[in-house]
């Protein structure tokens, strides 16, 4: 694996959040807070990327993360280019790299790649020249850092401690980069209990969630929880087989007012989007108290500001 952090311990590239230190993650994490007024409010940023241009590569679609960057980079006082590359008309690796190579030529300093292949991310790093940074913005089910730190820093502003809480996954955690990415930012954060509650047939390896209590009952998991995320079910990632029948997959782990009674009266809940209403949680719970979905994807943007501005610093 690639070296993310450089000699002095500074952030080079942000590919996953696997393998990072606590501490890193917190100055990430602080730095974020930063961009963030008292009640929660987007703060303006000081021109931390003046003169430097980012580019945003989409090879998978995305509307919440693609703007989330590009509003993070614009706020930061840089110029912005966005290609959304139709997935179609892309070849393995070959293509990918061409079009860094494309925009490399065009003194592009920060990359933000979205991409279906599994080391494609770090592909492209291997080719970036010292200057330039790399940032994933989801790759393939692997990783997605940026959304494991906003979960996070989203989950730390309602909670507090890490350690005495017990947050609940539920969803397509086999297929979800969210899941991983989020699940390595908690672990490495020391939380106190992660549970992981899916389908059988999406249940992922034990071993890479080695802290993670997986099963495929949502009230083990559900109970008594401080913090409970429900996944979407991606189904252009699925065999035919495998995709859950709806409203059987609503009634076992939909999250429902029924279901929410069985976690701590304070629970908060969380959904990384785009979520499907009445298959992953019903529409009162998604727009009710408990919902800090809006809070996540405000906070989504203090992350990347932090993130640029980290890389920025130089
Ligand atoms: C997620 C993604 O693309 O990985 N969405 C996001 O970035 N907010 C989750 C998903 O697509 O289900």
């Amino acid at each position: 694996m690639l070296a993310q952090v450089d000699d002095d311990g500074d952030l080079r590239h942000l590919l996953t959040l696997e393998g990072l230190k606590a501490g890193l993650l917190d100055a990430i994490l602080e730095r974020a807070e930063n961009f963030l007024t008292e009640t929660g409010q987007l703060a303006r940023g000081a021109d931390e990327l003046r003169g430097l241009t980012v580019a945003n590569l989409f090879f998978e679609p995305s509307t919440r993360t693609r703007v989330s960057f590009e509003l993070a980079a614009k706020r930061l006082g840089a110029h912005v280019t966005n290609l959304e590359i139709g997935s179609s008309s892309t070849r393995k690796g070959e293509t990918l790299l061409d079009t860094f190579l494309t925009l490399k030529a065009m003194a592009v300093d920060i990359f933000v790649i979205r991409h279906h292949d599994p080391g494609s991310t770090e592909l492209i790093a291997e080719h970036a020249d010292a200057s330039v940074r790399i940032i994933s913005a989801g790759e393939a089910h692997l990783s997605h850092p940026t959304q494991g730190l906003l979960d996070v820093l989203t989950i730390r502003r309602h909670k507090g401690d890490l350690s005495t809480l017990k947050v609940c996954l539920v969803g397509d955690i086999k297929h979800s980069r969210v899941a991983r990415s989020a699940g390595q930012a908690l672990t490495t954060l020391g939380v106190g209990e992660l549970h992981l509650v899916s389908p059988e047939t999406l249940l992922p390896d034990a071993d890479e969630f080695p802290a993670a209590v997986l099963s495929s009952d949502l009230e083990t998991g559900l109970s008594n929880a401080d913090v409970v995320m429900a996944l979407r079910i991606q189904k252009e990632r699925m065999a035919e087989a495998d995709i859950p029948d709806d409203a059987d997959y609503f009634r076992r782990f939909g999250l429902t007012r029924e279901q929410l009674a069985i976690a701590k009266k304070d629970v908060i809940v969380m959904h990384p989007g785009p979520m499907n209403r009445n298959l992953e949680i019903a529409p009162d719970i998604a727009d009710g108290q408990q919902s800090v979905i809006e809070e996540q994807v405000r906070n989504g943007v203090a992350v990347r500001m932090a993130v640029l501005a980290l890389m920025a610093d130089r």
